[in-house]
């Protein structure tokens, strides 16, 4: 019951699809920031597995040339695809595939700058239906597991509150080489979004999913990326990371801390009851940015209008230094809200990449 409906409430790969191909190696294009995006679309007539044999080779030689990696799934008549490489490359190959007349409704689910890659060890993503694809036998070079098992894993090991099942699990993923951006967007926030429907379907009480919240993000603070401290460039930059007043959801901005502090901020945080306690730690501490956070796991749809006005009043108590405004949480991540639709700068899909988008924010507003 909890797996059906949980299969049928998610936006994300559902169990069972089918990986036709993944990226290449990560010798080539290997550049500074690397854009990464994920879409999901529709077939507009059921390809064959020699369709899609011929389509994943003529990809594959063509991301090569351009030193793109990533993957391809394709079930039930839907695409799902992670593109990975130098913004400049992936934007001409993007305008390719939107024109692309064997998929329609496009919808891109993530669209961020990062620093690594996610996919630069998957060499060949491949299922038992395409065994006559080869497989390079190279120990790193996985396949990426069929996504939405592992979601579903997450979620049953978080809802019953097994810490070690869950930690274990993902401790084993970052074991295989996924990056902790990698486990932060593909597995645990899709796992607050599944989560939050297990809730909305009532298959699980709000402390299950309060709890099952709080073990996420332990699971996850367990695999964030540590730097040496060399490579820690000391930004210089503050920013004050806040839960939406009342939110009771925490998951986003905590694991936001991680990233900035790993990326050199001085991090404030504030999980603020009133819009009055959130101005106040603004106009006190001035940050250069300032990102508040609805719940990753529910549709806050109501908190719009508040968050709005709570965005207006942060800017004008924060009028003499002008701060950078992001907004994250599910509604931002599934696209029913949008940065302009609230007033902020930057309206954040997934926690990854957040820290160097909001570094481009500041210093741009800088030098106005
Ligand atoms: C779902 C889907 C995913 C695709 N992924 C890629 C890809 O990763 N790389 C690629 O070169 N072409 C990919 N293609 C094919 C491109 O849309 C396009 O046909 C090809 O790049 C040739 O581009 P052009 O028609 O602009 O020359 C994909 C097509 C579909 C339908």
């Amino acid at each position: 019951m909890l797996s059906r409906a949980l299969i049928s409430a998610r936006p994300r790969p559902v169990k069972g699809w089918y990986v036709v191909m993944g990226g290449i190696n990560s010798q080539n294009g290997s550049a500074d920031w690397i854009a990464c995006l994920t879409y999901k679309s529709t077939a507009t007539a059921t390809p064959s597995a020699s369709d899609l044999d011929f389509l994943v080779a003529k990809a594959r030689a063509r991301n090569n040339r351009l030193g793109v990696t990533g993957m391809l799934l394709f079930e039930n008549g839907c695409f799902l695809q992670t593109l990975e490489g130098p913004p400049t490359a992936l934007e001409s190959l993007w305008s390719s595939i939107q024109r692309d007349g064997r998929h329609n409704h496009i919808e891109v689910l993530s669209e961020h700058i990062v620093t690594a890659r996610l996919f630069s060890d998957w060499d060949l993503l491949l299922d038992g239906r395409m065994d006559d694809l080869p497989r390079k036998p190279h120990p790193a070079a996985i396949a990426p597991p069929a996504m939405a098992e592992h979601i579903d894993r997450l979620v049953e090991l978080s809802l019953n509150g097994d810490d070690l099942g869950l930690n274990t699990l993902v401790a084993g993923f970052a074991d295989d080489g996924w990056t902790s951006d990698a486990i932060l967007s593909l597995l645990i926030e899709p796992a607050a979004r599944a989560m939050g429907d297990a809730w909305l379907d009532d298959l699980c009480s709000e402390i299950d999913l309060t709890i099952g919240l709080s073990m996420l993000q332990l699971a996850g603070h367990a695999v964030r990326y540590i730097p040496s401290p060399q490579t820690i460039r000391n930004s210089h930059y503050r920013v004050l990371l806040a839960t939406a007043p009342g939110e009771a959801h925490m998951l986003g901005t905590t694991l936001l801390a991680d990233q900035f502090l790993d990326a050199g901020w001085q991090v404030d945080m504030a999980f603020p009851t009133s819009e009055e306690a959130l101005t106040n730690q603004v106009n006190a501490q001035h940050p250069d940015a300032l990102d508040i956070g609805l719940s990753e796991a529910l549709p806050r749809q109501h908190a719009l209008a508040s968050l709005r006005t709570t965005i207006e009043h942060s800017r004008l108590v924060a009028a003499e230094h002008p701060t950078v405004i992001s907004v994250g949480g599910r509604l931002f991540a599934d696209a029913v809200a949008t940065a302009q639709s609230v007033g902020a700068d930057h309206a954040r899909k997934g926690v990854a990449g957040t820290s160097i988008r909001l570094a481009e924010l500041v210093q741009q507003n800088r030098k106005r």
